[in-house]
């Protein structure tokens, strides 16, 4: 039996009822089943398929058509300048998140370099990998819960070649070694365990534990702004990317645990995001 590129691209229609982005979702499955750009799947419609082809397509396909997000479906995602390997145990990363990249890296510039650093749920390791490429010197600490997670994160490192992540399996800072650290960044589960949300199609895939928090969605993002004041140096930073309506909370709770310089940042979408502050104490 004979099936195009061309033919496959228009099978994309009968993903439409499921998804909002059919036609892209399809070019990125058809691309990863046959290792070519979308450039390249455009420009050589009339290639053929072989079956193995057709018929790991049309079972791909299948699993989008079910909800399951594309990133799960091929394996990958990309994320900063890199691609990440990406099972159901982790959280598939999210451009905003690169923000919290960027701010890390102004944070660092700031401090004129930084010797350590701790991403706390590090889950795929997308954070820790990124201001390790861009830190070499730099030891980057990078801590989860799940071990599951931990195994994909030291897959991702070895992938990239990036040697300065020491990883430990552990709750938040109760997983750190007993330093002190320039920056703390962390991106924790944030909403609330009763919000409607996480029954949407597309999250029911992703690990419960990245996603959801007890009290609102502040168990664990608390948790994190109280006991990081141990494991910071004076002056160093603690980043948070957090939910669209719990920045004012946050800050409020960093000023009164003894933060200072405390900023509030939108994403992307003009979306409240992310909070930073400093920690001058010299005790904690
Ligand atoms: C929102 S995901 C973030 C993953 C990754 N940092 C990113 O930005 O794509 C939260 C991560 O926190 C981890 N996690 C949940 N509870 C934790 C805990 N008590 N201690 C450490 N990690 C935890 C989850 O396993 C998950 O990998």
């Amino acid at each position: 039996m004979c099936f195009s590129i061309g033919q496959a691209l228009n099978m994309s229609l009968t993903l439409k009822p499921y998804s909002e982005s059919y036609l892209l979702d399809t070019e990125m499955i058809l691309g990863f089943i046959v290792s070519k750009t979308r450039e390249y799947l455009r420009a050589h419609e009339d290639e053929n398929l072989t079956e193995i082809q057709i018929n790991q397509f049309k079972r791909m396909l299948c699993k989008r058509k079910q909800g399951m997000p594309v990133a799960y479906i091929v394996g990958k995602r990309c994320f900063w300048d890199f691609e990440l390997k990406v099972n159901e145990s982790v959280l598939i990363p999210r451009p905003e998140t690169e923000l919290l990249v960027e701010f890390a890296l102004k944070s660092i510039r700031s401090l004129n370099g930084a010797e350590r650093i701790a991403d706390l749920g590090t889950g795929s390791g997308a954070i820790a990998i990124a201001l390790a490429r861009e830190n070499p010197k730099c030891s980057v600490h990078a801590v989860d819960i799940s071990s599951d997670a931990l195994e994909i994160a030291r897959t991702n490192a070895r992938n990239l070649g990036v040697s300065n992540i020491i990883f430990h399996e552990g709750s938040w800072c109760d997983g750190l070694p007993d330093l002190n650290f320039d920056l703390i960044v962390a991106n924790p589960p944030y909403i609330s365990d009763s919000d409607s949300h996480l029954n949407e199609k597309s999250l029911l895939y992703e690990p419960r534990l990245a996603l959801a928090a007890k009290n609102l969605g502040y168990s664990e993002l608390n948790s994190i702004i109280q006991n990081s004041r141990k494991f910071l140096k004076k002056d160093s930073w603690l980043l948070l990317e957090h939910g669209y309506n719990q920045q004012k909370y946050l800050i409020k709770e960093l000023s009164r645990f003894g933060y200072s310089d405390i900023l509030g940042l939108k994403d992307y979408a003009d979306i409240d995001r992310m909070v930073a502050a400093r920690w001058e104490a010299i005790d904690s």
